[in-house]
Order: structure tokens, then sequence, then C-alpha cells
């Protein structure tokens, strides 16, 4: 071990962009026990008067969640919304073929908006182009937009919704490049259909919102084809492309692991480049930008997922660890660095199903990525800006050199609070860094957390769940411009400032 150096310049005049709030979203599907027994269980101990768990609730709100995207996933392409409105006793049980479970539909589009409002985010709702038509996308853009007088505006009144909903964020589909989607297409025939139900949804409601399948990942055979193909059909009719992904460090390289940021930046590059290409060929004004509805680590990715067609099955409850928590914050510095072009994020998901945050009937457990992701929703604000970094290299299989450090940082212009966050993903090394501020230095340092540890598979269960969690550190002042920080290994660093 070494005591290395390390230097952070911050400059409050070199932005990036505003960051959009919607980075710090969520998705919740009907998965396994994300909404039944996740967020809705009428049988818990928590349960208010609706169903809903407020254990659940109050953590979300934490996370000050921003928006949800909703019902799937997988699910969607199988979904009629119509089967989860009006009397609950007549809602039918079906099979969910896309996780082979049985959905009781007890919760459904005007259930998900009442807990939207409980956590104060915003919804983003998906219609279904696998076996959905856009005749029935546009309807449920009337059902839930439409203030009263037509058919299904009036229908959702006589559910007992006098309000329109305002659902501005729509998902025309999930995941239509890949194989195992319920009513699969290629990317013409997709592409095509996505346009035709974008342009009806919007007729109906020109103030919303609509957010086109891109690729599933990176390692679809497809990509980056299928995102050409289907922005230059559908390109003014939709406002975001979206992007999914799914990390893991099954192949027990933690080296690699801890560098995830080099692959996802690599990601938004080649769709940013593809958004690029697709407006010049197009001659349009008009601007599309990411929108990156389903990232997590998720190490069961690829185990068989059926759920023996019952209710609420227990899938993919992942458990997390201290260098999943670390990824997740590189996660988050990839999404503030990328703010001029990345303007939506959701986690996937949001409770129990690839979760940080997992239930029992009576009990709620936080995950270490749980802590990450709450320090940078609460204090991402303002501007992302353009970090100077220069540190140390550490050696990895899947990328080479990279640095020792992984950085983002922001400042609100209006309330003049700036924050920092800082991974240092080498294994042994700490690091002292001196943050640099090349004008405006801030006068007070007004929190420093730390989320780390020296296990990189340390957990929390229900009988330790304090293990892996952010605590306060003592920083020393900012003297002249800089502030001189200790990183230890395998720590996640949080300054904010005034
Ligand atoms: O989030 C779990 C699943 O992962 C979603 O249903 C699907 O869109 C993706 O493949």
């Amino acid at each position: 071990m070494s005591n290395q150096k390390a230097q952070i310049f911050l400059d409050i005049q070199r932005t990036i962009a505003p960051i959009s709030p919607l980075l710090f979203g969520g998705f919740a599907e009907h998965m396994g026990r994300c909404i039944y027994e996740g967020i809705y269980d009428p049988a818990s101990p928590h349960a208010d008067e609706r169903g809903l768990r407020t254990d659940v609730i109050a953590a979300l709100r934490e996370q000050a969640y921003t928006v949800i995207r909703y019902p799937g996933g997988n699910f969607l392409s199988g979904y009629n919304w119509l089967d989860g409105v009006g009397p609950k006793d007549q809602r039918p049980r079906r099979r969910d073929l896309a996780w082979q479970s049985l959905e009781t539909n007890q919760f459904g589009t005007n259930e998900f908006m009442e807990f939207c409002a409980a956590i104060n985010a915003a919804p983003m709702l998906g219609v279904n182009m696998g076996t959905g038509d856009i005749q029935s996308a546009a309807n449920l853009v009337d059902y839930c937009n439409t203030p009263e007088g037509t058919y299904w505006s009036d229908l959702r009144i006589k559910h007992g919704y006098p309000k329109p909903h305002n659902v501005r964020y729509w998902c025309v589909g999930n995941e239509m490049d890949g194989p195992w989607q319920i009513g699969h297409l290629d990317a013409v025939a997709y592409g095509n259909k996505a346009l035709e139900a974008a342009k009806m949804m919007k007729w109906l409601d020109p103030t919303i919102e609509t957010v086109l399948c891109g690729s599933s990942g990176d390692g679809m055979p497809t990509y980056p084809d299928w995102d050409r193909i289907v922005l230059e059909i559908a390109w003014e009719h939709v406002n975001y492309h979206s992007m999914h992904y799914y990390v893991n460090n099954n192949a027990g390289d933690t080296a690699s692991y801890l560098a995830s940021a080099v692959r996802f930046e690599r990601f938004v590059d080649t769709m940013e480049g593809t958004l690029r290409y697709v407006k010049a060929r197009r001659r349009s004004t008009h601007n599309v930008y990411l929108s990156w509805d389903e990232w997590q680590v998720w190490h069961s990715i690829g185990s068989p997922l059926g759920g023996r067609w019952t209710e609420a099955p227990h899938l993919a409850e992942d458990i997390y660890n201290l260098e999943d928590a670390l990824v997740v914050a590189q996660w988050l510095n990839v999404f503030l660095r990328k703010s001029h072009v990345l303007k939506i994020a959701c986690v996937a998901q949001i409770v129990n199903v690839i979760s940080w945050l997992h239930t029992r009937r009576d009990a709620l457990l936080k995950q270490p990525s749980f802590y990450v992701f709450k320090l940078v929703s609460n204090l991402a604000r303002g501007d992302a800006l353009d970090v100077l970094v220069k540190a140390p290299l550490v050696e990895t299989k899947q990328y080479g050199e990279v640095p020792m450090l992984d950085v983002s940082a922001s400042f609100d212009a209006e309330t003049q609070q700036g924050a920092l966050f800082v991974v240092n993903r080498s294994q042994t090394e700490t690091l002292t860094t001196d943050i640099i501020w090349q004008s405006d230095a801030p006068r007070q340092v007004t929190g420093a957390y730390q989320v780390a540890g020296t296990d990189v598979k340390a957990v929390n269960t229900y009988e330790h769940p304090d293990t892996v969690v952010s605590r306060q550190i003592t920083v020393g002042p900012i003297e002249g411009n800089t502030l001189s920080l200790r990183l230890p290994p395998l720590s996640f660093t949080v300054i904010s400032t005034r």
C-alpha cells in the first residue's frame, strides 16, 4: 500500500447541462413481488387503507424518486390495461406469459396513480406493442388524460377518478428488439407500429412525451442498427429513445466490474452518435433525448424466471453488496456526466425485484446501493459540472487502465449549493485527494458522507441491516480554494458545499 495522490478540479462556470430531475426515476413492473407484496400488500401490518405499504412508501420518498415507469417490462407486452381498472371484484385473473405467473389485477392504472401521488413521483406509463394494438394504446391516453366527455374519460370517472391523471411520459412498448418479448417485432415493423401509435397518442394529447424502444443492451445482435432504424422511422413523433442495461460480477473480476462506468459511457456515446446521425439524415430540427429506463445490477440474470403460475412468486430477489453499490454510484456519475443527452433514467426495479429494497410481510431491508442512490438523488441539483480528474491508474482486464477515481459534480446557481460524488474504485489504495475550485470556491462544506468498507462482498441482512450504509464523515475546512480529502479504497464519498 502506498500513499498516492489525486486532484479534482471544479469550475462552476464549466457546466455540461442542467441535470434533469427525471434522472432519479424508478421502474415498477408486475413481476415477482414488486407490485404485490412490494408496493401493494393489504395483508401487511404496514398497509394503509388502500393496501399500499407505508414503510415502502416512506423508503421511496427518502430516495426522492421523481418518476416511476409502469407496468412493465416484459409484462407490458401481454397486458390488457382494461383488466386492471374498474371494480376489483370484477377484474379477471389471468396467466402472465412473460413471467409465468398468475396476475390478479388487483393493482392497475388507477392504483398506480395513487401510489405515484403518495411518493410525489410523476407516472410514466407503457403501452402494449406486443399483443396490443395502436387503438388500445390511444384509448389508454384518452382514459388517463381527457378531462371528461368521451367514452374513455367517462369510464375513468365512473371508476372513481373524476380528475384526469395527466400522464406526460409514455413508453411505446418494451424491449421489442428481444425475441423473448411477447409479440417481438423486427426493427422496421416496430418502428412503423410505434410511429402510428405515437401519432394517435399525441393527437389525443399533444402535451405528452413519448419514449421509443431502443436496444435491450449492447450485447444484442441487432445493436445498434435497431436504434438507427426505429429512430429513422419514428423520429418526429418521439421525444426519448430508451436504453436498457444490466451488469453483474458473475465473472468474479472485481477490478473490471469496478470500472463499469467505462462501459456505461460507451453505450451512451453510441446512442448519442446514433441520435445525431438520424437527426442529420432526416434534416430535422426536432430533438430526441435518451431515457435509460432500465438499469441495475442483476446477478441472477439468465436464471430461469418462471413463476410456476403462482401469484407474486419470489423472482430475481438479488442480494447486493458493497461492490454493487460502488457500481451504482458510477452509474449515477455517468448520468450526471451525460446530462446533456440523458434526460430520464429509471432503476429497475424499485422494490423486491432486482431491487435494493426488500420486503417481508412485516419488515423492510435497505441494501447498500439504497444509500448511494439516496445521496445522489437528494443532492445533485442544478447543472452538472465538467470535472477534471487527475488520478493514478488502475489496471483492469476488460478496459485496460482506468483512473482510480470516478467523479461527477453539480452546482445549483440559484441556491449556490454544490455537490461532489467520488468513487475510489481501487481495492487497496487510499488516495489523498485535493478538491480544487478553479473559480468561486464555496465557503463551507455543508455535508460529508461515505459508503465504504473493506469487504467488497459485504451485505446488509434483516439481522444486521447496517453493515453497509452511508455514514457522516468529518472533513477539514476548505482552505483558500482547496479541500483535502482522504479517500479510502472501495469508497463512495459525497461532499456538499455552499
Ligand atoms: O426488469 C426486468 C426485465 O428486464 C424487464 O421486464 C425487461 O424489460 C428486461 O428484460
